[in-house]
């Protein structure tokens, strides 16, 4: 699918046409992939959880080492929902170390770069989706957990998905599932609920832990621990989640040529955290 550019965006403080924002090709940002990003929904004009968004900005930022105070930017973010004129769609935060002659250590003095905006995206009807996914070697770094913009093996590993037809690509690490290209991913068997543990080879995504404190709320069992790809075939369902992709179930897995068909229909565990995202979501 075509996307078009956002009529503007904040850059450094200042809201510029989109054709007019421009940065300097020494950003470390196009260098180096030298940057933290976030990606904040919004569903009828206002954000969703957008303080857990800056926080893992924040902590992302700490972890590279990039002074910027974020604080303001959930301000910025809901201005940006408000000029962009659309009431469901995402903020989409950006922010490199800056730019400075090229070097591989971090030069001294550099102002980083704040790149910020709002666009248009059809969040709803996610509840009656069955998503295809294949399986594939996670041959990300150890610090997944950076929400880091060299997104380059997410880029292939997606891009591989896409010229097999299907939307994501499910990653495995040593045998065990860890996460999408650009998704959380959730198995369902007998009941509990199982997802990859945090740590450094996974984003901590907030829509996995907001789907985890639903369950909490709706005494379904969670178990925090990555499932073995030979156990696969055992599950009952599968689920996607993320900002976009909000709470979506898995129709069906391709490992190589192997088929594994999930599910004809969005399952009963998963259908119930759908919905209590979805009342989520409507008591904004
Ligand atoms: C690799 C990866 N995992 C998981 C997610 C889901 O995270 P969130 O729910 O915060 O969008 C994303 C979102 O971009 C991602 O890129």
């Amino acid at each position: 699918m075509r996307k078009s550019y956002p009529k503007e965006v904040f850059l450094n403080g200042q809201w510029l046409p989109h054709d007019q924002a421009t940065v300097s090709v020494f950003d470390r940002g196009f260098m180096l992939g030298d940057g933290i990003y976030e990606v904040i929904p919004f569903y009828q004009n206002k954000l969703f959880t957008p303080d857990e968004h800056i926080q893992r900005l924040k902590a992302g930022l700490a972890e590279v080492g990039i002074a910027y105070d974020v604080d303001s930017l959930k301000t910025t973010a809901s201005e940006a929902v408000v000029r962009a004129g659309c009431n469901e769609g995402a903020v989409y935060i950006q922010i490199t170390r800056g730019a400075a002659p090229r070097t591989h250590y971090f030069p001294a003095d550099v102002e980083p770069t704040v790149l910020l905006y709002a666009f248009h995206l059809s969040l709803g009807g996610f509840e009656q989706k069955l998503v295809d996914v294949i399986l594939s070697e996670d041959f990300r770094w150890h610090r997944c957990n950076i929400k880091s913009i060299s997104l380059i093996a997410n880029v292939l590993a997606n891009n591989f998905a896409h010229q097999q037809g299907v939307l994501e690509n499910v990653l495995i690490r040593n045998g065990l599932v860890t996460e999408g290209s650009c998704t959380s991913v959730f198995f369902v068997r007998n009941g509990i609920v199982y997802t990859h543990p945090e740590g450094p080879h996974i984003l901590p995504g907030i829509t996995r832990n907001l789907v985890i404190l639903l369950c909490g709320e709706m005494g379904i069992e969670v178990e925090e621990k990555a499932i073995s790809v030979n156990d696969l075939p055992f599950g009952d369902e599968a689920f996607l989640t993320g900002t976009t992709m909000q709470v979506t179930a898995i129709g069906s897995m391709r490992i190589g040529s192997e088929q594994l068909v999930v599910s004809t229909d969005v399952g009963q565990v998963t259908r119930r955290i759908q919905q209590a995202f979805i009342k989520r979501i409507e008591a904004l």
